[in-house]
């Protein structure tokens, strides 16, 4: 299924950390629809990589919006520093803290949008007491950690099962789905319901001149 209605989420991750501020740029010019921020804590993935001071730093350089996915445990006691160094929406792993209601109401609260993210063998039930409490659900179509992984297709039945249950919800819910998206995966993802596709290795590949071209070649492939 083609559509053009599809966000692209290029994500931080696969961009040169040592002038991150310049990749930033240069991918809001290429056509980024959010900047996806991947803040891993050696703990809760396997993996290390910012925190609010970065991002509070990398907020001058775009004024689209930055998708902050958090994989760090306990989440809670870090919500307000990300809200306020400027994270628009803030996504959280039901596993990273005993209360993922409150946690969600915390991050409406501090008036960014609220988003949950199941891992991929993480249930769709999961979702059935908090359809009043988010805007964004991120499925994970990789085990999170690491940009550069294998796109998981068992995945596109759970998002086509999520996107059933916000149209039938009627709710303003955004399906992002992340890892793994390419040319060759991102048109089952959008075809299964998804409509904001984070992209990592497919955004930055190639270096800056080749950024407008692979958002571009996403799009169509959407
Ligand atoms: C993985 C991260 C992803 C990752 C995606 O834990 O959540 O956002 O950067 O990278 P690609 O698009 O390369 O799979
Ligand atoms: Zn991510």
């Amino acid at each position: 299924m083609s559509t053009n209605a599809v966000r692209i989420a290029p994500s931080l991750l696969s961009a040169d950390f040592g002038i991150l501020g310049a990749e930033i740029e240069a991918i809001d010019a290429a056509g980024a629809d959010f900047i996806h921020i991947d803040v891993m804590d050696g703990h809760f993935v396997p993996n290390l990589t910012l925190g609010p001071p970065v991002i509070r730093a990398l907020r001058r350089f775009t004024a689209k919006p930055f998708d902050v996915h958090l994989m760090i445990a306990p989440v809670d006691p870090l919500l307000d520093a990300f809200a306020d160094a400027g994270a628009d929406i803030i996504t959280v792993h039901p596993e990273a803290g005993p209360h993922l209601h409150r946690t969600l109401q915390r991050i409406r609260q501090l008036g960014k949008k609220a988003g949950v993210s199941l891992n991929p063998a993480s249930p769709v039930a999961w979702l059935d007491s908090i359809m009043d409490d988010i805007d964004l659900v991120l499925v994970m179509s990789v085990n999170p950690g690491f940009g550069g992984q294998a796109f998981i297709s068992s995945q596109l039945d759970k998002i086509a099962q999520i996107r059933r249950r916000i149209d039938l919800s009627g709710r303003d819910i955004m399906l992002e789905v992340d890892g793994g998206i390419s040319i060759q995966t991102i048109g089952d993802a959008v075809a299964a319901g998804a409509d904001v596709l984070v992209a990592g290795t497919a955004s930055f590949a190639g270096g800056p001149e080749r950024y407008a071209d692979n958002i571009a070649a996403l799009r169509a492939a959407a």
